[in-house]
C-alpha cells in the first residue's frame, strides 16, 4: 500500500468548509480503491493566523510543505488583511517557491450544470486552460518611487523569460497532442509590443516540434468575445498569467459558476509538491454558513489523483459530479438547491464506487 503525504491548508472563509469535504471524498476513494492511503497534515495558515501571529505561514513553512506529495488549499483572503499581503505571503509564495509553473483549469460544461449562454450544448464548452503561473504580469517586478508625493511613479513590469514561456507552451502542446486536440494561444501582441510579440514568436518556434497539432492564435480581447459567442472554437488553451486569471473566471461564469471551477498548480517535474486549489475565493459573505459549494474542490481532488497517477479517479469524480448535477439533489444554493456543503459532498460520495 502506498502512503501519500498531503498538506492541507484550508486558509480562510469557505476554504475550511470545502477542503474538509474534499478530504472526505479523498478518504472515501482511498477506502474504495485499496491501493493507496493518505496521511493528511493540517496547517492553520491564513489571515486569522496572520492577525494572531503577524505572519501568513511559519518561517519553516516551505520546508515543511516540501516533505509532502501534494498540497490542497482552500482559499486565501479576509477582510482586515490587505490582499497583496495575504496572497503574496501564502498563495503566491507557494506557487512561485515550488515552481508550480502550470495552472491547469478545466472550463467544461458538465452535464446538468447551468449555462447562461443561449443554444449551447455540453460538448460545445470543453476547454482546458494552461495558464502560465510563475512569472509574466505576476512576476512582482517593479518599483514605487516618490511614494506619497506629487511625483509618485509606479512601475509594474511584465516578465517573460524564454525559459518560462517555452516550458508552459511546450506543456500545452504536449497536452494537445496527447489528447488529439487543437491548441489556441491567447496573447496581445498588437499592444504589448515586447512581451506578447515574444510570446507569439515562442508559440511558433515550439510549434515546429508539433506539426501534428492544429493551432490558433487570438488576441485576448477577441478571445474573450469568442468564449461567449462561439466557445467551441477552444480546446486546449495556453496563455499568460494575468490573461489566464481573467479568462478562467469568464470560463467559470459560462460553465455553472465558481462553485464548479477546479484548478491545479503543477510542478510537472515533481521536484516540488503541486498544489490543488479551486478557483473561487474565500467568500467571506457566506463563510461559516455551510452553504458553500464543495464540488470545485472535489474536482480539484480529482486533479490531484491524476497528478499522483490515478487519472481514472478524476474521470469517476467528474462523472459523479455530473450525476449529482443532473439528479439535482444535494445542490448548494449557488446552483439553485438548498443543500449544505456536506450534503453536496455526500451526494458525490454516494455515487463514487
Ligand atoms: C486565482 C486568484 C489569484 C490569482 C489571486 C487570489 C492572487 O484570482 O487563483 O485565480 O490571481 O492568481
Ligand atoms: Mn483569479
Amino acid at each position: 500500500m502506498i502512503t501519500y503525504k498531503i498538506a492541507s491548508i484550508p486558509g480562510d472563509g469557505v476554504g475550511n468548509e470545502v477542503v474538509r469535504e474534499g478530504l472526505r471524498v479523498l478518504d472515501h476513494i482511498a477506502k474504495v480503491d485499496g491501493r493507496f492511503q493518505f496521511e493528511v497534515t493540517h496547517f492553520p495558515w491564513g489571515c486569522e493566523y496572520y492577525l494572531e501571529q503577524g505572519k501568513m505561514m511559519d518561517e519553516d513553512g516551505m520546508e515543511r510543505l516540501a516533505e509532502h506529495d501534494a498540497i490542497i488549499l482552500g482559499a486565501v483572503g479576509a477582510p482586515g488583511v490587505p490582499d497583496h499581503i495575504s496572497l503574496w505571503d501564502l498563495l503566491l509564495r507557494i506557487r512561485k517557491g515550488f515552481d508550480q509553473y502550470i495552472n491547469l483549469r478545466p472550463v467544461k460544461l458538465l452535464k446538468g450544470a447551468p449555462c447562461p449562454l443561449k443554444d449551447v450544448k455540453n460538448e460545445d464548452i470543453d476547454m482546458i486552460f494552461v495558464r502560465e503561473n510563475s512569472e509574466g504580469e505576476y512576476a512582482g517586478s517593479g518599483s514605487w518611487l516618490y511614494k506619497n508625493t506629487d511625483r509618485e511613479v509606479v512601475i509594474q513590469d511584465g516578465v517573460f523569460s524564454r525559459h518560462g514561456c517555452e516550458r508552459v507552451i511546450r506543456y500545452a502542446y504536449e497536452l494537445a497532442r496527447s489528447q488529439g486536440k487543437t491548441l489556441t494561444s491567447i496573447s496581445k501582441a498588437n499592444a504589448l509590443n515586447y512581451s506578447m510579440v515574444f510570446w507569439d514568436q515562442i508559440f511558433k518556434e515550439v510549434g515546429k516540434d508539433y506539426p501534428d497539432v492544429k493551432t490558433y492564435s487570438y488576441l485576448v480581447d477577441a478571445a474573450s468575445m469568442f468564449m461567449v459567442k462561439d466557445p467551441k472554437r477552444f480546446q486546449v488553451v495556453v496563455t499568460s498569467n494575468l490573461f489566464g486569471d481573467i479568462l478562467t473566471d469568464l470560463g467559470a461564469a459560462i460553465t455553472g459558476g465558481m462553485g464548479l471551477a477546479a484548478g491545479a498548480n503543477l510542478n510537472p517535474e515533481k521536484k516540488f509538491p503541486s498544489m490543488f486549489e479551486p478557483i473561487h475565493g474565500s467568500a467571506p459573505d457566506i463563510a461559516g454558513k455551510e452553504i458553500s459549494n464543495p464540488l470545485a474542490t472535489i474536482w480539484t481532488v480529482g486533479q490531484m489523483l491524476t497528478h499522483l497517477g490515478y487519472p481514472e479517479w478524476e474521470d469517476k469524480i467528474v462523472a459523479a459530479i455530473e450525476d449529482v448535477l443532473v439528479a439535482g439533489d444535494g445542490l448548494t444554493p449557488d446552483l439553485g438547491g438548498t443543500a449544505h456543503t456536506a450534503d453536496a459532498a455526500d451526494a458525490v460520495i454516494a455515487r463514487l464506487k
